[in-house]
């Protein structure tokens, strides 16, 4: 897969304008589309669920990139599956029986990416790494868009693409959180194949144009 991605988080659209920000999304240049779902129990927040993904599935026209944020996230990746999601990430931190629920994800026809939160060692994914498809870096403590970058993620990507090179993975990495213009090209030199931004790119007076500069 090619690198150098951008996944908008639609987490930071107009939800009043839900249909209008994801067509604005299919005509840029943007890769990929974040949803991210919250339960207010894994994170101190909620956010949406099917009925918002159903709206993703009908209008968007990008590779659809599922972070949930959700305990036993186990009990809904199929629906998400179902409601067109290409990729599903599930917490390391939200799994039980993580080497089970990426065997689901993937049996179910979808790519299986884990998320680390900021404080959970690269380490932890040394037994699961052949495995999945995508890790995902949290560089802000999930469940609110608009934080500031935890600088500390630059050590965990270079940590993460040792441990893939190692293991000899195909996983790509994903950072979300706090990413900008500031951190955006120097976080792909870091080694990050996605930047995911959602205050960066709905808060530009230009989404469009923001979402190609972040590219550079
Ligand atoms: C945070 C979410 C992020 C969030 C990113 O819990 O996982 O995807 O939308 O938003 P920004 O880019 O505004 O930090
Ligand atoms: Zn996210």
């Amino acid at each position: 897969m090619k690198t150098k991605l951008i996944s908008p988080s639609l987490l930071s659209a107009d939800f009043g304008n839900l249909e209008r920000d994801i067509n604005m999304l299919n005509d840029s240049q943007s890769d990929w589309l974040h949803v991210d779902v919250m339960d207010g129990r894994f994170v101190p927040n909620i956010s949406f669920g099917f009925p918002v993904m159903k709206t993703v599935q009908e209008h968007s026209k990008k590779f659809v990139d599922v972070h949930l944020m959700i305990v036993e996230p186990e009990k809904y990746v199929e629906e998400f599956i179902y409601l067109g999601a290409d990729l599903v990430s599930v917490h390391y931190e939200a799994c039980t029986h993580l080497n089970r629920t990426i065997d689901l994800i993937q049996k179910k026809g979808a790519k299986a990416g884990v998320v680390l939160n900021p404080a959970t060692p690269v380490l932890m994914l040394e037994d699961i790494i052949e495995m999945v498809d995508l890790v995902l870096l949290m560089s802000v403590n999930p469940g609110f868009g608009g934080q500031k970058f935890i600088k500390n993620t630059y050590k965990k990507i270079a940590e993460t693409k040792d441990l893939i090179l190692t293991n000899n993975s195909r996983a790509l990495i994903e950072v979300d959180g706090g990413v900008n213009l500031e951190n955006a090209s120097k976080l792909f030199e870091a080694g990050a194949d996605v930047l995911v931004a959602g205050n960066a790119v709905f808060s530009a007076e230009d989404p469009a144009k923001m979402i190609e500069l972040l590219k550079i």
